[in-house]
């Protein structure tokens, strides 16, 4: 019999935080726990760029130079996937929004559902700059399950491959020094000022993310436990 976690109405969940903070780590335990999906944006936006589709060409180079892809775009992305009914429970939006205006997007986007969707329950998971140089630089990725590992923090049992099916690990193509550094830079831009918007609202929730990694998960299934009872 399914456990509570994963049949009761969860609602929309944000995920906010830096590039590294273990948003992708820690949305996959949080999908697989409430039997919710989780919708990552740099994902979809990724497999997009790999299959070339059009949305794919012009996300490319903006992606690999750091920067944040238009916000017409992503919400248009988002809004298609939110119409799938997977999403009907609830879901876990991994890097979106990230910029006000794809908040203030998802805000209207939420009202006008026919079913008025409760409001999201936003997830700050907070780490300090040179905790994150470090963790995105040994990042490594399996490109057919999506699990994530880091040759320093979480290395797989066999180096380089994956532990789920063996597949060779590989490494973003934005995580090269430089490009971090770009990345860090939109984040502090354009992605922290999130934190007082949902903060003045009364959602946000926020994580220790320089943690464990169990720790962490355990600090956000109790923050979703807590605005979900
Ligand atoms: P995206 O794929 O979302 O990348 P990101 O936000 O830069 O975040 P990352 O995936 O790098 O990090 P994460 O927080 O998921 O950390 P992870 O769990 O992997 O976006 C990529 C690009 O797409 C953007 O730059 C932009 O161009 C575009 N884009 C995406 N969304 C967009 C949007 N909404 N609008 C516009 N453009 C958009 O963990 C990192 C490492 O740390 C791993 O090695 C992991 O093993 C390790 N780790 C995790 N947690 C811990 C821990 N507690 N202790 C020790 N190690 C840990």
């Amino acid at each position: 019999m399914a456990s509570t976690a994963t049949q009761r109405a969860i609602g929309p969940v944000v995920l906010l935080g830096p590039p590294g903070a273990g948003k992708g780590t820690q949305a996959k335990r949080i999908a697989e726990h409430y039997g919710i999906p989780q919708i990552s944006t740099g994902d979809i936006l990724r497999a997009n760029v790999a299959s070339g589709t059009e949305l794919g060409k012009k996300a490319k180079a903006i992606m690999e130079s750091g920067n944040l892809v238009p916000d017409e775009l992503v919400q248009q992305m988002v809004a298609d996937r939110l119409r799938q009914p997977d999403c009907a429970r609830g879901y876990i939006l991994d890097g979106f929004p990230r910029t006000l205006a794809q908040a203030q997007w998802l805000d209207n986007y939420l009202k006008n559902q026919k079913d008025s969707q409760v409001a999201p329950v936003v997830v700050d998971i907070q780490v300090g700059y040179n905790e994150l140089l470090g963790r995105l630089t040994g990042r490594r990725t399996c490109p057919t399950c999506g699990r994530i590992y880091n040759v320093h923090l979480q290395p797989p049992k066999v180096d380089e491959l994956c532990d789920v099916d063996g597949a060779k690990l590989v490494t973003r193509k934005d995580d090269t020094e430089e490009v971090i550094a770009e990345r860090l830079k939109a984040y502090e831009r354009q992605t922290a000022p999130l934190t007082d918007y949902y903060q003045s609202q009364g959602r946000l929730r926020a994580l220790d993310g320089a943690k464990a990694i169990d720790d962490v998960t355990g600090q956000a299934f109790a923050a979703l436990d807590k605005a979900r009872p």
